[in-house]
């Protein structure tokens, strides 16, 4: 069963069907023409109901709890994982702090689940400048792995460096973008936008600048056995200093938090009539002013006109703050 909204008021739709209650998360929701269909476990007031011809099911992953009943005391099991991501052959969870003294046992119950998965690695966020993971094994010991993914073949060490299955949309809607253009991707890492842009889109020449040694040797690794060497040219060190000026058509800032400190780097390295992709963290009441200001008073200040093209909200950061990601056009000086 589906509650039907049309396609302009999905979002204030879905909204008010949460709030009912009746959202039925284990389904989809479907585009058909002009309207939604929002699936319903019950009719929801002030909509038409319609029975679906062909519902589309979440997979739903396993639940840890039958594996580890006999294992974790009744007052832990509602602590454990309800989610985890797997990157190749590799799979990702947090876990609770008070599940410590459990770990090996999740990381068994995961590689049972999954059989061919080699490790498992609790996942502690990430830190520092080069953005990387803190991550530790808790079953199996192999890190290195291949992550396959929209026809684009990413070469990792999960404990090395960072891969983020929220940005998927992100990296999509990259590799349709840029055909025979010149792009400078300015926080490259092992290539998440850079190769599938590459592969699908065949660019120009890309310009990918990675400052971290570790991030730089998987980008190296994948332009090769993604073959196109011929149109990215890798550079490591740090794109404050690599990065050209007026040569680009398109400039990726794929870095949040300081990706502000590097603003005028990315607007100078474009022609005009470039586009800009600026990626930032931004409190959800601020979004997206308070990153479409850092574009238009940097464009401003090099006597350059930002164009707003769109807002996106690529992923939720942390609570109350989503990474957004800013697209602009950067006209030519006043
Ligand atoms: C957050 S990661 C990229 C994430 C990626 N956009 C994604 O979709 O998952 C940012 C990368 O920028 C690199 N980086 C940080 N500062 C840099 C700088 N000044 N120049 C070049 N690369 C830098 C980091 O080492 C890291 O690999």
């Amino acid at each position: 069963m589906a509650a039907v909204a049309e396609k302009a008021h999905a979002d204030l739709a879905i909204k008010k069907i949460i709030s009912l209650g009746v959202f039925d998360k284990s389904r989809k929701i479907i585009k058909r023409d002009g309207h939604v269909e929002i699936p319903v476990v019950s009719p929801a007031s002030g909509f038409d109901t319609v029975l679906q011809n062909e519902p589309a099911y979440y997979r739903m992953l396993p639940d840890l709890t039958h594996a580890l009943q006999d294992v974790l005391a009744d007052d832990c099991l509602s602590l454990l994982p309800r989610g985890w991501f797997l990157l190749g052959e590799v799979i990702v969870v947090k876990i609770h702090p008070k599940l410590k003294p459990y770990e090996t046992h999740i990381g068994q119950a995961l590689l049972d689940y999954y059989p061919r998965c080699c490790t498992v690695l609790a996942d502690d966020g990430i830190s520092g400048p080069f953005r990387e993971p803190v991550r530790r094994a808790i079953a199996g010991s192999r890190t290195r792995t291949v992550h396959k993914e929209n026809g684009v073949i990413f070469n990792l060490d999960a404990v090395q460096v960072m891969f983020s299955p929220g940005n998927l949309k992100e990296r999509m809607r990259m590799s349709l973008l840029g055909k025979s253009e010149y792009v400078v991707d300015m926080f490259a890492g092992i290539g998440y936008f850079t190769i599938p842009m590459a592969v699908h889109s065949r660019p120009r020449k890309v310009l990918a600048i990675e400052l971290n040694p570790n991030a730089y040797h998987y980008l190296c690794q994948n332009i090769r056995e993604n073959h196109v060497e011929d149109i990215v040219m890798p550079i490591q060190g740090d794109c404050a200093k690599e990065t050209p000026v007026g040569l680009a058509d398109r400039v990726i800032m794929g870095m949040v938090q300081v990706t502000d400190q590097y603003l005028d780097t990315g607007i100078s390295a474009l022609k005009p009539g470039g586009i800009l992709h600026y990626h930032q963290t931004v409190p959800l009441w601020q979004y997206p002013e308070a990153a479409i200001r850092d574009v238009r008073e940097a464009a401003t200040g090099l006597g350059r006109r930002a164009e707003i093209l769109s807002c996106r909200k690529v992923k939720k950061y942390s609570p109350g703050v989503v990474h957004a990601v800013i697209d602009a056009r950067i006209d030519r000086d006043f």
